[in-house]
Parts: structure tokens; sequence; C-alpha cells
């Protein structure tokens, strides 16, 4: 299967590749965007016994020196301290301004050493190779690089473009089928927000997804981008991406982190949809159509947390500003809005988006 070759407009352009078999070829591939020069691989104890070797070795067959830098695998490492320990270990091997990382992982591999690469001497270059779908249709592609702080997940970071994004859909073979499901929620949040075309391939179910991989990243790939394009730094249409994101980040912290982040989306998605629809905003029988695509792809679609709770949770989004919070709400799948409302409006919302209040 040929690979997609997908370009994101931004502050500096670069080109994500999505096909079969990349992993094979990453020295060649980093060799078209960076002169050969030292690499410090960055992955974690997961991935890095699946794939290390075969990146590293591609590497140095291309004349790349490598350094290695594996940190134990979960959103727990996502932190300042391990972060820093990445920069002492580059610093220590004395890496410079020419030199280059490569993120070899999910999100949080992605998210971390995206944000030590904007950090290095004051920044430096680095290649995402996103191994999980979620990572490979949201986190690697955009230049949000972060990572957690006590008070709260992704609050400190910086927009970083990657230098190029080599997305190996072998990958996704390994992963569990939890973790398959759970970046299936943002690919059906792309085509909730423009895409009936990919909530097609979704609503035949996760095998028909598998045997479009390639096609399906590339879609998500290129309505991120062109979000992207249109708003780099997130001060207007690129929160459109946060389809299903306030609810879904309030469900995610009532449940302290313990359900998936694609997993709170798509319950966040359903909850809004179901809001739209009781608010006179979303065209009849979306969010029943919603609920049979994601439970297509073994996607939880409520939640038994309180509406109180939610609020909490949802009062404390890094998207609020000041008073108001800024809703994306379905008109239909395939086309959404803005809807934005007054902080004391949002538990009237998420109460509406509960499955009792149809
Ligand atoms: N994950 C949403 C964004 O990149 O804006």
């Amino acid at each position: 299967m040929s690979t997609k070759t997908i370009h994101v407009t931004a502050s500096r352009d670069y080109d994500v590749l999505i096909g079969s078999g990349l992993m094979n070829d990453t020295g060649k591939l980093v060799k078209e965007v960076h002169e050969p020069c030292k690499v410090a691989i960055v992955s974690d104890s997961n991935v890095a016994p699946l794939y290390m070797k075969t990146v590293r070795e591609s590497l140095e067959a291309e004349g790349f020196e490598t350094v290695q830098f594996v940190f134990p695998a979960g959103e727990s490492s996502k932190t300042l301290d391990v972060m820093g320990a990445v920069l002492n270990f580059c610093a220590s091997k004395r890496l410079t301004r020419t030199d280059l990382f490569v993120a070899l992982g999910g999100g949080v591999t992605g998210d971390l050493t995206g944000f030590a690469a904007a950090s290095f001497l004051r920044g430096i270059d680095y290649i995402q190779m996103p191994t999980s779908l979620l990572a490979a249709v949201d986190s690697s592609v955009g230049g949000k690089t972060a990572v957690d702080i006590p008070a709260g997940k992704n609050l400190v970071g910086a927009f970083k473009q990657p230098l190029r994004v080599i997305c190996d859909i072998d990958a996704f073979e390994t992963l569990p089928d939890v973790v398959f499901h759970d970046g299936c929620a943002e690919c059906i949040k792309y085509g909730v927000l423009e895409s009936p075309r990919l909530l097609e391939v979704f609503s035949e179910g996760t095998e028909a997804v598998k045997a479009n991989i390639t096609e399906v990243v590339a879609e998500s790939v290129q309505i991120k981008a062109n979000y992207v394009a249109n708003d780099e730094f997130d001060t207007g249409v690129r929160r459109y991406l946060n389809l299903g994101h306030t609810i879904g980040h309030a469900i995610e912290r009532s449940a302290k982190y313990r359900l998936m982040h694609g997993h709170c989306v798509a319950i966040g998605m359903v909850m809004i949809s179901r809001a739209g629809e009781a608010l006179g905003i979303t065209e009849a029988g979306t969010t029943e159509k919603l609920i049979a695509i994601c439970e297509k792809n073994s996607l939880p679609v409520s939640c038994d947390f309180s509406t109180k709770t939610l609020l909490d949770g949802a009062l404390s989004d890094k998207k609020r500003m000041g008073g108001n919070i800024a809703l994306i709400i379905p008109e239909r799948l395939g086309k959404c809005m803005t809807h934005t409302v007054p902080v004391e409006e949002l538990e009237h919302i998420i109460e509406l988006g509960k499955e009792t209040s149809v």
C-alpha cells in the first residue's frame, strides 16, 4: 500500500508521512529533512523493546549517531522531572543545536519530547514517530507540546512544530484493542466535525477501520492540518478540535484519569450532541446515530458522574475565557458550530447532556 503524505502549513511547514513499513526507512526519511547528526531517540518502556532497535539501526545506517532515553510508560511520566531527565541526558551526551530529537511512541512520549525539544538549548528540531492511533491523528500533528503539573494535565508547554511526522501504521498492530479504540474516538471527532465519509467507515465497525487505516489516518490528519493552518496558536477555529473535550476532560478529571482520553471524548461528544438537540441546535436523531457509531467501535457513551462533579471538572478546563466557555456543538454529523455560554449555563448544559434528560 502506498504512503500518503499530508502537508501541514504552519510557522514551519512539514509533512506527515503515513504508511506501512516506514520505521524500517527511518534513516532515509529523516535524512530527507535533516543532515546526519546526533539523534536522541526518546521512548517509553512499552514501545522501546518493540521498535527502538529498528529505528536506531535505520538511523545509523544513514550516518546518524544515536543515543537513547527510555522512561517508564504511562501518563505519570509526563512530568517536569522526566523532561528534566531527558534534557540532562541530552546535555551529558553533548547534543548541540544542530542535533535532533526523535519522539518514538504515543502521546505522552510525543508531548514530553516535543516540549523538551522546544526547551533544549532554547529549541532544537524534533521528529514525531507516533506508534498509537491517538498520537497519529492528534498529538503528533499541530505542534502542541506539554507536560502535566500537579494542578492539571498539559498545563505547561509550548507550540513547537516537528520537522516531520513519520507514522508507520504497522505499529498499530501491537496496540491492545482498548488503546486502538481510544484513538478511534478522535477520528470519529473529525468525522463529526466535517467528514461524513470518515463516519461511514466507523459505522461499519473496527474491522473496516483497520482495513482502511491509512486512509482513515490521512483523512483525520488532513482535517487537523486544515485547522492548524488556519489557527496554529489556538486562538480561533482550532478550538473546533475541542469537540467533546469540555465534558470529556471533566469526565477524565472526575475519574481521576483512570478512564482513557478517547473514551471520555466519546462520552463528551454524545453528551454535547444530546444537549444540542435539547437546545434546538443539533438536528434530531444525531445523538442516536453518534451513539451507534461509538458503540460499533467499543467506545462508551455515558458515565455515572453527577452533574455537580462534572461541572467542577469542566470549570477547570483550560479553554475557558474569563466568564465564558466556548462549546463546540454538532449541528448535524459533519457540521459543528461554536456556542459560547456564560459558565453559569454549563450546569444546565451538562444536565441536558445526561441520558436521563432525553
Ligand atoms: N488536540 C487539539 C489540538 O491540537 O488543538
